[in-house]
């Protein structure tokens, strides 16, 4: 018997545990090992009835998605799905009941697998789902087809396109599960187990049920009107469950596989999965050990109730974490307190926070504007202007007024964290937590290490992080950190893509048609054109620029005409009162045509894929150099900061593995072509021209 499948008998009842931590997926092994044992038990008379359950937290949270890697070909892909049809129709036609028994969660695989079992019992806290869209897949182990037979069409087809699992009780209720056992779940599956037993019938086969094709096919119209995607995976997931309707079990399992296949070995769903494992990944650092000690955070302080500490403030509140929140300032404290009210209260209107947590939530929040309560506080959030000074005096206090095991955090965007560090007498414990605007939303918490950063504080910010709702990423101090460091480079190659010809809402059009939720300059108008100028201005002033390079003196004179986007109602778009529609100005034309001429550039059309061509060489480019630099450990750290931080499009996997499905020859020879066309700044990376010419990609790449 294979150590990843154990059987017992328990008194007529055969007992078989799937032990494949940490969620015991569904490898190659896994599905041999189940087979042997199902076979086994089947074929034992003593055994009277089956219960089928997993070791550890959980019961299967899918196949196992690094196994995917191997699937080469459409048809390495349809050999593995076909076999696990053909495994889960040998469970179905058992003789004897076989119950599945779900703790934690039954996602994808293991979903389909309990719903091969005849029945299926869970606790009130398992959830069951069939995610596999959110990896660019649909089910493929018959999801597609028993899940309406249990569930109804119109159920299967939200479960399949949407990929959000189902708690217990809503599970019941819509026929997926046949009872919750309240206490322990194994004896309650096997007293189970015994009353199917106890019945005489033949076990209920769930590729059997029954469906209602007319109500089925008026879903199937229906949520093909409402699907918005433009990826394969949806629109699949509803084409499989409609052949469920249209044709024998068979047939729909055919069409099933089929489309699974197409999924499977697609780049969208490639990109998809990079990025699972990526998100995963990136809170790992090689210096800093899973047992490294974590400081427990019971009490916060966030410092500063603007823009950044209302929100950062919420997310401890949402995560129910008591935390103080203080400005200097009480107007700009009664501000932030009423700003938050209303973002909560806006929750409330919308259904997504009921009245009774609303206050919970609010009571955690304390306004004030002393330091009273700091002694007690486990982490302080700075998020006070960003001026050097500022955020030294403010940490030298900090240094002083809090306990000597306080984490000292930074919501600096570009300031050097060793600076602001070394003022709080205490370095080991300062670490930037650099949220993104509007930090009660945005998921991206890049967590930068400074020179004298502790592993106990990069392990606890990272456990923080996730406690927060957060996507962490560890990276180093340098310049805008990683993101924005990347984004200067990207913001350049718009400004000069205007300056050379193309028109702002060419540019945000083609790179929202690229997939990006907004393009640079409609961003720009949201996080405000002043902000990147009073950096350049702190750049200036110490003798440095943020790109090196041709620089546009565009966002500079808009700055000064005090355009600084939406909220002075004009920047690169008007803007009429009250509104955020993006009016073309033809200001910015003349801007562009005065500033061409005095750099002698003769403008021009460009094309839409020049501009998406330039702006994601930028970034790869750049990326390259931060990777190089040692500020990024993978490749894949920098996709999720760019997925997560910018919206960068999932299904392209974030801007370093776009540039690996490019093809890193055909980025260096992009690079070679603009350094002709554009002039000396453009340089490749050397990592970009060692991995080209090597033939391999970013991601074969970790420090
Ligand atoms: N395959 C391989 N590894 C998996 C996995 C899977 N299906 N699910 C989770 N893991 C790994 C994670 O990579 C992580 O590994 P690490 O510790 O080395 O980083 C570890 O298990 C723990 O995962 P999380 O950190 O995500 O743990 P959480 O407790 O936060 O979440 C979970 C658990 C909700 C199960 C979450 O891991 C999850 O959503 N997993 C994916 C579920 C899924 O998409 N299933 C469908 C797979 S495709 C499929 O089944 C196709 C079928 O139809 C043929
Ligand atoms: P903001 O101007 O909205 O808020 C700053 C707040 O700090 C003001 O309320 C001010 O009264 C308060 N303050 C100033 N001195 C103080 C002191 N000594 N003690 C207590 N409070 C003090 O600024 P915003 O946008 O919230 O930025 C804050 C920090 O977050 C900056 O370092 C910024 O670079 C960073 N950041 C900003 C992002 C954004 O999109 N706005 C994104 C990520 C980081």
């Amino acid at each position: 018997m294979s150590d990843l499948v154990h059987a017992e008998l328990q008194d007529g009842i055969a007992v078989l545990t799937i032990d494949n931590p940490p969620v015991n997926a569904l490898s190659p092994g896994v599905w041999a090992a189940l087979g042997e044992a199902i076979d086994r038990a089947a074929a034992d008379p003593a055994v009277q009835a089956i219960v089928l359950h997993g070791a550890g937290a959980t019961f299967v949270a899918g196949a196992d998605i690094h196994s995917f890697k191997l699937l080469r070909t459409r048809d390495d892909a349809l050999g593995r799905v076909t076999a696990s049809h053909a495994l889960l129709e040998r469970i179905e036609d058992v003789a004897v009941p076989v119950v599945a028994a779900i703790h934690g969660n039954a996602l994808g695989g293991g979903l389909e697998l309990a719903m091969a079992c005849h029945y299926r019992v869970a606790t009130r806290d398992a959830s069951v789902g069939q995610p596999e869209v959110l990896l660019g897949l649909i089910p493929g182990a018959g999801g597609t087809q028993r899940l309406p037979r249990l569930a109804g069409t119109a159920l299967a087809i939200e479960l399949c396109v949407e990929g959000v699992p189902l708690r217990a009780a809503k599970a019941q209720a819509a026929g997926i599960l046949d009872q919750i056992i309240v206490g322990d779940l194994l004896a309650g599956a096997v007293a189970f187990a015994r009353t199917r037993v106890a019945t005489g019938q033949p076990p209920r086969k769930t590729r059997e049920l029954p469906l209602d094709a007319a109500a089925g096919l008026a879903a199937v119209t229906a949520a093909r009107g409402a699907l918005k995607s433009r990826l394969p995976a949806p629109h699949a997931a509803i084409d499989a469950i409609e052949a469920a309707l249209t044709g024998s079990f068979a047939d729909g399992s055919r069409r099933e596989r089929a489309l699974f296949a197409d999924c499977v070995v697609s780049i969208e769903s490639r990109a998809l999965r990079h990025l699972f494992f990526a998100e995963r990944e990136a809170t790992k650092v090689p210096d800093v050990p899973k047992s490294t000690p974590v400081t427990p955070i019971a009490r916060a302080a966030v410092i500063g109730a603007g823009t950044m500490g209302g929100g950062i403030a919420m997310a401890y509140a949402s995560a129910g974490i008591p935390v103080l929140l203080k400005d200097v300032d009480p107007v700009a404290v009664e501000h932030g307190m009423t700003t938050i009210r209303k973002n909560y209260e806006s929750s409330v209107a919308r259904g997504k926070l009921s009245p009774e947590a609303y206050a919970q939530t609010l009571a955690q929040i304390t306004p004030t504007t002393t330091y009273d309560g700091f002694e007690q506080v486990d982490i302080v959030v700075e998020a006070v202007f960003e001026d050097m000074a500022l955020k030294q005096a403010t940490f030298a206090e900090l240094g002083r007024v809090t306990k000597p095991g306080c984490i000292l955090a930074s919501n600096t965007s570009t300031l050097d964290l060793d600076e602001i560090g070394a003022a709080s007498g205490r370095p080991s414990q300062v670490i930037g937590h650099h949220f993104f605007s509007p930090a009660n939303i945005m998921k991206l918490l890049e967590i930068v290490r400074g020179r004298q950063t502790s592993a106990e504080t990069i392990a606890s910010s990272v456990a923080l992080g996730k406690r927060l709702g957060k996507v962490s990423a560890v990276v180093g101090n340098c310049f805008g950190f990683v993101a924005n460091r990347m984004l200067g480079y990207y913001m350049r190659e718009a400004y000069l893509l205007l300056e050379e010809g193309a028109s702002v809402p060419q540019i945000d059009g083609a790179l929202t048609a690229f997939g990006m939720p907004v393009g640079p300059f409609g961003m720009q108008d949201i996080a405000g054109i002043d902000v990147g100028a009073r950096i350049r201005q702190h750049l200036a002033s110490v003798g440095k620029v943020r790109t090196e390079g041709p620089q546009s003196e565009i966002p500079d004179r808009l700055f000064a005409l005090g355009r600084y986007g939406q909220k002075t109602g004009a920047g690169w778009y008007r803007y009429e009162a009250g509104s955020r529609n993006r009016i073309a100005d033809p200001l910015i034309d003349a801007l562009a045509t005065e500033a061409a001429a005095r750099r002698g550039v003769a403008r021009q059309p460009i094309s839409d894929d020049e501009i998406v061509a330039r702006t994601m060489t930028a970034l790869a480019n750049e990326g390259a150099r931060v990777l190089e630099d040692g500020y990024a450990l993978r490749a894949g750290d920098i996709d999720v900061i760019y997925c997560y931080g910018f919206g960068f499009p999932r299904h392209r996997g974030g801007p370093m593995f776009y540039a690996d499905t490019v093809g890193l020859p055909a980025v260096l020879a992009r690079i070679e072509d603009y350094r002709a066309r554009l002039g000396e700044h453009w340089q490749p990376a050397s990592l970009v021209s060692q991995l080209a010419a090597a033939g391999r990609g970013f991601h074969d790449v970790t420090t």
